[in-house]
Parts: structure tokens; sequence; C-alpha cells
């Protein structure tokens, strides 16, 4: 058994715990009486999970305090504002009031969705993460960014809402099906790739027994994960924007995650965006071309796609980022990496534009 990890997220007021354990969900009613007291609980899942651990969570709960199960269809194609309204309709009939918490148990989508939901009802309502993937331990669970995707982009309609705590129990893991696994393992290697090569490297060297959803290897990369990317958005407050950092690979990602209608993990789609957006830096004279090498090759190591999804044309990508980018009313820039461990700053700023025929250049080689 790993002894269960604490990392404080230092935000004042708003700050909280990320709790990492093995088990840690058979104290839920504990947990929450610590970090989250409310006078009744709604837990917000999707149809996968419910089965799986909602309904069982009910149950455990029900012991404590008046609470109900709020579920609605598994899949990225329904983090809308179709599901909020369907969501905030719930909440309201099952009269859930000030006083109530949301309990978002399941991956980045249900985190999300049952975030922004808990930001908007009655103008805010406190929310706790139970993160159910490894993308969501690892990543979507910390910071505080909830929201919806739309036609035009992902995560165009959203908010900021600091959960009052993070729990995550890698039990919850043993059902997760391995390519899920490997997609959560995309972004813990982001992280090394981003902040620290000698995780990185173990994060590699470990990955028969990650894989395997071994759950002391798991607890370690989680709890690593997290660290990192809780000094991130800490220094965000000295250093304006280093925050963007944490989008390599996403800018290509969220394009290929659109153009291939989704048909691709969103770690999977951060994964091809990770070799792509190091070659573009590579192909501007700013990128180690040995981390080229060792982030395709660990990519491939997991069995994540480290080229462009059959069919995907170049033209049809930069088209993609840049009419998300135009909805974001901004052009397209990239964080580059330096190297393994080490982004680029350009100047003051940790983003930068790269030219059209590089970029033209560089998708066409990664085609497949
Ligand atoms: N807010 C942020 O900072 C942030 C950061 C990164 C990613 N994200 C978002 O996270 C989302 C992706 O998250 P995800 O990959 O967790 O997707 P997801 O929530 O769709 O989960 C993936 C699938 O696994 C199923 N599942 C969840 N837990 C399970 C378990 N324990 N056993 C078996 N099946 C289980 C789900 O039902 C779903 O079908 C994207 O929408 C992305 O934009 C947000
Ligand atoms: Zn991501």
């Amino acid at each position: 058994v790993t002894a269960s990890a604490t990392i404080r997220v230092p935000l004042g007021a708003s700050g909280y715990d990320v709790v990492v354990g093995d088990g840690l969900l058979a104290d839920l009613p504990g947990l929450l009486e610590r970090h989250c007291h409310a006078a009744r609980y709604a837990i917000i899942t999707d149809t996968t999970v419910a089965p799986l651990l909602g309904e069982r969570m009910l149950a455990n709960l029900s012991h404590v305090a008046p609470c109900t199960l709020c579920t609605f269809p598994a899949g990225e194609w329904n983090k809308t504002r179709e599901a909020w309204i369907d969501l905030s309709d719930k909440l309201l009939a099952a009269g859930v009031g000030r006083d109530g918490a949301i309990v978002a148990l399941g991956g980045g989508v249900v985190g999300d969705l049952a975030g922004f939901v808990a930001a908007t009802y009655m103008r805010g309502i406190p929310y706790v993460q139970v993160p159910t993937t490894v993308l969501a331990m690892v990543d979507s669970s910390v910071g505080g960014k909830t929201g919806v995707d739309t036609r035009l982009g992902k995560n165009l309609i959203g908010a900021f809402h600091q959960p009052r705590g993070v729990f995550a129990d890698v039990a919850t893991l043993q059902t997760l099906p391995k390519p899920q696994v490997a997609a959560g393992l995309a972004e813990a290697l982001k992280h090394g790739a981003i902040a620290d090569e000698a995780y990185f490297h173990s994060i590699v060297a470990q990955r028969e027994r990650l894989l395997a959803r071994d759950a002391g290897a798991l607890h370690d990369v989680i709890r690593r994960s997290i660290e990192i990317k809780v000094a991130v958005v800490q220094d965000d407050e000295r250093e304006q924007g280093k925050r963007a950092i944490l989008n390599f690979g996403h800018t290509v990602g969220h394009a290929v995650e659109a153009a291939a209608g989704y048909q691709l993990l969103h770690g999977e789609a951060v994964a091809v965006g990770m070799v792509v957006e190091a070659e573009l830096g590579k192909a501007i004279g700013i990128t180690d071309p040995g981390a080229v090498h060792a982030l395709s090759e660990a990519i491939r190591a997991f069995g994540l796609p480290a080229t462009l999804p059959a069919g995907l044309s170049g033209a049809q990508l930069t088209q993609g980022m840049a009419s998300d980018k135009k909805a974001r009313s901004g052009s397209v820039r990239f964080a580059l990496l330096q190297r393994l461990g080490a982004m680029a700053k350009s100047g003051s700023a940790w983003t930068r534009t790269i030219p059209e025929d590089t970029l033209a250049q560089v998708l066409g080689s990664l085609s497949s």
C-alpha cells in the first residue's frame, strides 16, 4: 500500500489540497467533511463512470448527507452547453441550493463540465474534483479551468473556478482502458518535457509498470505531475504568461482533435501535437534536435501517435489553428521546447509565431 501524498495549491483564500492515494475514496465522507462541508451533495458523472463508481459513492455519501447522482452521456462530444443546461436543470429539480456542493466524479470531460456547472449554478457553489482517469489526475483536475466546447473550438466558453479539494484515488484506474492510460501519460510526458528532464526519463523507464496500471508507479507520476503543474501556475503570478508552457503540444493538438472529429483521444492528439511543435522548434533553430528525437521515441514507446492521422492534411490543420485563434481573437502562437526539461523564451514571452511556410513544410513532413 502506498501512503497518500498531499500537495497544496497555494492560492491564498482559494488555496486547496490535492490528495493522491490508493483506496482514498473509502473515506470520501471524511475528506468532504474536512475540505468541502455542505448541507447536501450532487455527484456529477458520466454514463460510463456511474455504474463503476457513482452508484457506490451515492450509497456511501447518503449516510452522511442528502445526496443525488446526475449523469450525462460519456464522451468529449458531450462537453457542451446543452449538457450544462441539462445538468443545471437536474440540480434545480433535485432542490440543490446555495448550501449544496458538487462532486465531479470522472475524467477531464466530467471535471470541466461539472466544474462549469458549479461555477455558474446560483452564481457559483463549491465543488471537489474526484478524477478517475490518468489524464484528469495528472492534469485537468488541478488549475481551476472549467468550461465547454463549441463548434468553433474547444473550451471557448468557461470560467475559472477553483475546487475545494482534489481527491485522486489510483485504485479507480484499474478499470480504465489501456489506450486511456497511455493518453493520460502523454500529459505526464509533457510535464517532464517542459520542466523536468529526469522525470521525463523516469516515465519512459517505468512504462511497463505504468501501462499495467501499477498503483505505486502511477502514484509517483501523478504526484510529480501535479507538483510541476502547481509550480508553473504559481510562477505565472510573477512571470506573466508562463502558464502558456503547459500548452506545449496543444496548439496543434487541439486542431488535430477537432479536425479528426474527436476520433482521437485528447492525450493522443497532444502526443502528435508535441512531436509537431518540437519539429517546428527544430526547424527554426530553437529546439535541440536530440530532444525532438527523444520525445518522439518516448511517444512511440507508449503506443501513442507521433504522426498526423491518415487523411488529415496540413492545410486543414493550419485552417483549424487559425479559426481557433480567431475565435480567441489572437494570432497562432506556440510554446516551444528548448531542450528536454526547459521551454524557450522569446524576449519576455513564452510563446511565438511561426512563419507560414515553415509550418506548411513541417506539417507536410509529418503527414501519414
Ligand atoms: N481543465 C483543464 O485544465 C484541462 C487540462 C487538460 C485536459 N482537459 C480536458 O480533459 C478532457 C479529456 O479528459 P479525459 O481524457 O479524462 O476524458 P474523459 O473524461 O472523456 O474520459 C475518458 C473516457 O474514460 C471513461 N472513464 C473515466 N474514468 C474511468 C474509469 N475509472 N474506468 C473506466 N472508464 C473510465 C470516461 O467515461 C470516458 O469515456 C478534454 O475535454 C480536455 O479538454 C482539461
Ligand atoms: Zn491537455
